[in-house]
């Protein structure tokens, strides 16, 4: 495996109008799954974690980097390791110092004036190592609040686009354009208009959150007008867990290793299917 910078990834996507997947993970069965599936379709992925999944599990921002680099070791592709969802800049100089190769500074729940003075500390942080700076302009909520009055006031504002990336000096923007994290409550119903003129404002890389749900044609569409790294959480490790329990279910003295597999092949699966969703185009 090489631990490129996500910068590079995004930029190759730019220049062949693809998009890449990023995919989070949770454990050593969750990294080889995502890693094998990128490995079997020929094509970078960019394995990510939120701190709140290293919370809940004990894992530090150093151990799982050398687990992703120690695991990588028996692949041969291009891997990105982020940090998704930081809402503190401590938590992305944590993970900068670790080695990641990019993170991703989510001020959506502060002012739009303290979201661009966080987002640039992190970009000034994160330049001298080669570290890649995601941010997030507008809100993407939860499924929960999938309808479609809800959403409508968090979404990305295109006209502050252009001023937020020359501000910060972001390498890649999440936009909030109709999608949300989670299971859809409703069909989602990306704004593509607004996605075309974010584009047209922000001239970088774009980041489509809340992934799971949103059918393959929006994909490939929001693909087309520039979105160029797809995040994919809640369907793929669902994968995992219906795979582990179905596989107990049917023996209940199954052992975990055994179980632990079947999840992990179920989430390779909807890995390779979510990866070549995104190369298409
Ligand atoms: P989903 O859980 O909806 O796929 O979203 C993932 C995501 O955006 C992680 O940042």
């Amino acid at each position: 495996m090489n631990l490129v910078s996500m910068k590079a990834l995004l930029c190759k996507a730019e220049e062949k109008g693809t998009g890449i997947a990023a995919i989070n993970v949770s454990n050593i069965e969750t990294i080889n799954a995502v890693m094998e599936a990128a490995e079997r379709v020929n094509y970078p992925v960019i394995l990510q974690v939120a701190p709140i999944q290293l919370n809940i599990q004990k894992i530090s921002y150093s151990e799982i980097t050398e687990i992703v680099k120690i695991l990588g070791n028996k692949y041969n592709i291009e891997v990105a390791l982020h940090l998704d969802h930081a809402e503190t800049i401590n938590e992305c100089i944590e993970a900068i110092d670790a080695g990641f190769t990019s993170v991703m500074y989510d001020g959506s729940n502060v002012s739009l004036e303290e979201n661009i003075e966080n987002s640039k500390k992190v970009v000034d942080y994160a330049k001298d190592k080669g570290v890649t700076v995601e941010a997030e302009l507008g809100r993407v909520a939860g499924a929960e609040s999938g309808a479609d009055d809800s959403i409508k006031g968090l979404m990305t504002i295109p006209k502050l686009a252009s001023f937020f990336v020359k501000s910060t000096g972001v390498h890649c923007l999440a936009v909030s354009i109709g999608n949300a994290h989670g299971h859809y409550k409703y069909e989602p119903k990306l704004d593509f208009e607004r996605l075309e003129e974010i584009r047209t404002q922000a001239k970088i890389p774009l980041v489509l959150h809340g992934g799971t749900g949103i059918p393959d044609t929006d994909i490939q569409r929001a693909i087309e007008l520039g979105i160029r790294k797809i995040n994919f959480f809640t369907e793929i490790d669902n994968e995992f867990v219906n795979g582990f329990i179905n596989s107990y279910e049917k023996n209940k003295n199954i052992y975990m290793m055994a179980a632990q597999e079947a999840g992990r092949q179920r989430m390779l699966t909807k890995a390779i299917e979510k990866i070549k969703l995104c190369m298409k185009y």
